[in-house]
């Protein structure tokens, strides 16, 4: 029995109803059905008041979880910005450091540009002397030659006995004219070589540091790689079949010559790349969404390995034995083309070749333009390294 009815019962009926249920029709009944009504009512009331509880419990409860929604979502965005911010900053670095390195080089390249200057500048005086005085010697040698063969024809012309005569001939064999005869022209031959190459070097170091010469002008790329590739062609024949792929260009804002040196140094580059016998491809090319001209250079050689790839353009670097390389060619095209506002992109792999692309504006900044007095060195490099 429901506790509820039994206590009602037992409130009107007694400790125990079974014994003492009044007879049908006793008023008692109907007290005891008033009773149960109401006790009803209440627990409808009661239910009702426990409902609205209830509802006012999970509307709380769906506010709360609003709320921690809320401030989950915005949590979540406030990570997101974190991380957004931290990636900014991570990109920051990586510009600054980027910028750290192309002022560094550029300081650099322009204080070994001074110093290269300054070296070229002292040496070239010595140099030329040198060689002029080389030249000079091997004339005087050839008539100090003449003159003994004038001696020793003479001794030929005496009698075996005559003093004179044997004087002459004892004298040539303690020199060892015959010897000499062979090897000064040898020597004098090795100096000049010698000397020529000291020259080469310092006009590369004047280029280095002066590599703005000259004026802007309209210029096909074309025929100048044509004639470069015509100079270079003794150095390139043994080594390389070269196919060219001269497309059609339009005329660009150049200095024609910095640029043949530019090309001159690449073609060089490449055929010195090639062990046995490889291919070198020219190309040209006009890339009209960009404005630009796009010259490469694509060997078959040894390729460049990674750790060297940062150090190329470096001055003075160099994997060439000496006599063969003086690592000024690189940096001294990469100053070239910067003065042009342009770009030289390398893309190397090691035993399988190397590619090297020249990209040049057409037009240069209102500023350069064709006719403009030259910037000093450090300047062309200041604007960075591509590679
Ligand atoms: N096409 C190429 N293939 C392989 N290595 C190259 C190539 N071009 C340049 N290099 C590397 O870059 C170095 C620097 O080149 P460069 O500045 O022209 O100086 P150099 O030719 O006098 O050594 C070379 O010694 C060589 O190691
Ligand atoms: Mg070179």
């Amino acid at each position: 029995m429901h506790p509820l009815l039994e206590r009602q019962i037992r409130r009107h009926l007694g400790e125990h109803p079974e014994t003492v249920l009044p007879p049908p029709g006793d008023a008692a009944w109907e007290h005891l059905f008033n009773a149960i009504g109401e006790s009803y009512e209440q627990l409808d009331r009661d239910l009702l008041l426990r409902e609205q509880a209830l509802n006012l419990t999970s509307e709380e409860l769906n506010r709360r979880n609003d709320d921690l929604r809320r401030e989950l979502a915005e949590r979540t965005e406030t990570e997101a910005a974190l991380q957004r911010e931290k990636g900014e900053q991570a990109a920051l670095i990586t510009r600054l450091e980027d910028a750290k390195r192309q002022l560094l080089y550029s300081e650099k390249m322009a204080s070994i540009g001074q110093l290269a200057a300054g070296v070229a500048h002292e040496i070239n005086n010595p140099v030329g002397f040198v060689q002029s005085n080389i030249n000079t010697l091997a004339g005087y040698v050839e008539d100090l030659f003449a003159l003994t063969d004038l001696l020793e024809e003479v001794a030929a012309g005496l009698p075996d006995d005559s003093p004179l005569g044997r004087k002459i001939r004892e004298s040539c064999e303690r020199y060892d004219l015959e010897f000499l005869r062979e090897d000064v022209p040898k020597l004098l031959s090795e100096s000049r070589d010698g000397v020529s190459r000291v020259r080469k070097i310092v006009q590369d170091l004047r280029d280095f540091s002066h590599p703005d010469e000259g004026k802007f002008a309209w210029i096909d790329l074309n025929p100048g790689i044509v004639s470069t590739l015509n100079i270079v062609n003794n150095e390139l024949k043994y080594k390389a079949e070269v196919i060219t792929e001269l497309g059609e260009l339009p005329l660009i804002e150049a200095n024609q010559n910095q640029l043949n040196q530019v090309f001159l140094n690449l073609l060089v580059n490449a055929a010195h790349a090639i062990k046995d016998k490889g291919v070198i491809n020219v190309a040209t090319r006009h890339l009209p969404e960009s404005g630009e001209v796009c010259i490469s250079i694509a060997d078959t050689g040894a390729g460049i390995p990674p750790e060297n790839l940062k150090r190329i353009f470096d001055p003075f670097f160099t994997t060439k034995p000496v006599g063969k390389g003086t690592g000024l060619g690189l940096s001294l095209s990469y100053g070239i083309v910067q003065k042009h506002h342009g770009r030289i992109e390398v893309d190397s792999q090691e035993r399988a070749g190397t590619l090297f692309q020249v990209f040049l504006p057409i037009h240069q900044p209102a500023a350069s333009a064709a006719g403009e007095e030259a910037a000093p060195a450090a300047e062309a490099t200041a604007a960075g390294q591509q590679a």
